[in-house]
């Protein structure tokens, strides 16, 4: 298999920098070499980054960020551009949360623009989509997931393929407790793998495409992890609460590889 495998720590908005720190030391400590073709990110808040790169130095652990504006300086109270995580030491920047989509109403548009910045400062993504509990209800699953990838990958170039993730997180599903059977994921993760291939228009764009990660979101446990990876199109998980507690997220890490 070309595609590699990825775990992701989405820390959201818990650990302080020093907590945060000893955390991420205590993972790498504990998963020491990783398996071939097989990553592990962290993705603490914001001021966190620099002491949890500290501690990562040395080891093969990735640094995301958790959001990033998509200008690179101005009058933007409170926001944190590209330039600046990449000065943090990032690696990867995750975008389009559900909960900020929510939140912060990030549309597609701003999705994409946040995407960009990323990219020109040489920084992977991780885009997030998914539907609401609703919008499955009602058998709209497919439409909301291709519009949303297809709004954010818009005028994309190869370079930009290459460094991009999808995380497939149902809302319905994070943190809930509520899992995607694997069959659904399966289902979601071939659809998407299909339709950004389509949204490309020459072979190498295409090919780059299908060999994109696609990670499953949305109440992954040590004790399912293994399921969900067994599955042909999902390459890795995007984990909320279980990622918190460094033994648990170790042996999530364990069952998954
Ligand atoms: O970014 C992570 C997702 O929102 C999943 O969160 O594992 O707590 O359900 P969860």
């Amino acid at each position: 298999m070309d595609r590699k495998q990825l775990i992701v720590a989405n820390w959201k908005m818990h650990k302080t920098p020093a907590e945060a720190a000893e955390d991420a030391a205590a993972i790498a400590t504990a998963l020491g070499r990783l398996p071939d073709h097989s990553s592990v990110a962290l993705a603490p808040p914001f001021p966190a980054l620099v002491p949890v790169r500290e501690r990562l130095a040395q080891t093969q652990l990735l640094l995301a960020a958790q959001n990033v504006h998509s200008e690179a300086q101005g009058a933007f109270t409170g926001e944190v551009s590209a330039p600046m995580l990449k000065a943090c030491g990032c690696d990867l920047i995750i975008v389009g949360h559900s909960e900020r989509r929510a939140m912060a109403n990030e549309s597609d548009a701003m999705v994409q623009a946040k995407m960009k910045a990323a990219f020109q400062h040489e920084m992977g993504v991780i885009l997030c989509i998914g539907e609401s509990d609703s919008q499955r209800n009602e058998g709209q699953t497919f439409k909301v997931l291709d519009k949303q990838v297809r709004e954010a990958v818009k005028g994309l170039s190869v370079t930009g393929v290459n460094s991009l993730v999808l995380a497939y997180e149902p809302i319905w599903a994070i943190g809930t407790g509520k899992t995607a059977s694997v069959d659904q994921v399966q289902e979601v993760h071939a659809f998407l793998r299909e339709t950004l291939a389509d949204c490309f228009q020459t072979g190498l764009e295409k090919d780059l495409a299908k060999q994109t990660e696609i990670l499953y979101g949305g109440s992954v446990k040590p004790s399912n992890i293994k399921d969900l990876m067994s599955m042909k199109d999902v390459d890795g998980a995007l984990v909320g609460g279980a990622s918190l507690n460094p033994e648990t997220f170790v042996s999530l890490i364990r069952n998954g590889f």
